[in-house]
């Protein structure tokens, strides 16, 4: 069974915590949480106050997706309001290997997510040690975006690469992902879905959760 991941970013937050109960009382695995500078990506989503109010609710992993320049910089801070998972963007990061370390040696999961423009090779010689890829199937920084389809294709390479180089990272994709293209990702390897739009639009969330996660 995937791993779901119910994206915040497309909330009600106007009323969060009602959305943070949501997904405790679903069958969603983990909260996917979207940080985003207006640096890194386009848009503005939320900081640290709105990460600490969820960290009181959610009772469940926190997945933070981190879409901002020089992330290094608040790993401790994101790990101290409780991700258990932190991802960083290949793009963003000058010296990868070293952030990925960063991420493990405060007791988290490291995340590294690839844009879609980015070849899955650049991954090559840190797959070993990255706990999970994240692959974007959208260009980060909204929700409700169309999927790209080209991302097939990037999934076939990721599960080649971490097969050849005997890996163990998990593959989450993030962005488009819907009732109807859910089972062909698990199909081509995906491990985690991300589900923004997907969920919070549907008249029955909870039940669109339920149909994620038993596709
Ligand atoms: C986009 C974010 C996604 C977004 C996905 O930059 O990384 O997590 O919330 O939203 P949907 O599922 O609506 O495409
Ligand atoms: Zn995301």
């Amino acid at each position: 069974m995937p791993i779901i991941a119910p994206s915040l970013l497309s909330a009600d937050f106007s009323n969060l915590k009602k959305d943070i109960d949501l997904v405790n009382n679903s069958e969603a695995d983990w909260f996917h949480i979207d940080v985003m500078d207006g640096g890194f990506v386009p848009n503005i989503s939320f900081g640290f106050p709105v990460l600490k109010d969820i960290q009181k609710y959610a009772e469940k992993p926190l997945d933070v997706h981190l879409m901002i320049v020089k992330p290094d910089q608040y790993f401790k801070k994101f790990r101290d309001l409780g991700a258990d998972i932190i991802t960083i963007h290949y793009e963003a990061c000058k010296h990868l290997h070293r952030s990925i370390f960063a991420i493990k040696e405060l007791g988290a999961k490291a995340g590294v997510s690839l844009n879609p423009h980015t070849p899955v090779s650049m991954l090559s010689e840190v797959i070993r040690d990255i706990d999970v890829v994240l692959v974007m199937s959208v260009n980060p920084g909204y929700g409700g975006q169309k999927f790209i389809d080209n991302t097939y294709d990037k999934l076939k390479e990721l599960t080649a690469l971490i097969e050849k180089k005997n890996a163990s990272a998990q593959i989450e994709i993030d962005g488009g992902v819907t009732l109807e293209n859910a089972k062909k990702l698990i199909d081509f390897g995906c491990d985690i879905l991300v589900a923004g739009n997907t969920v919070f639009a549907s008249k029955d969330p909870i039940e669109t959760i339920r149909e994620l996660k038993n596709i």
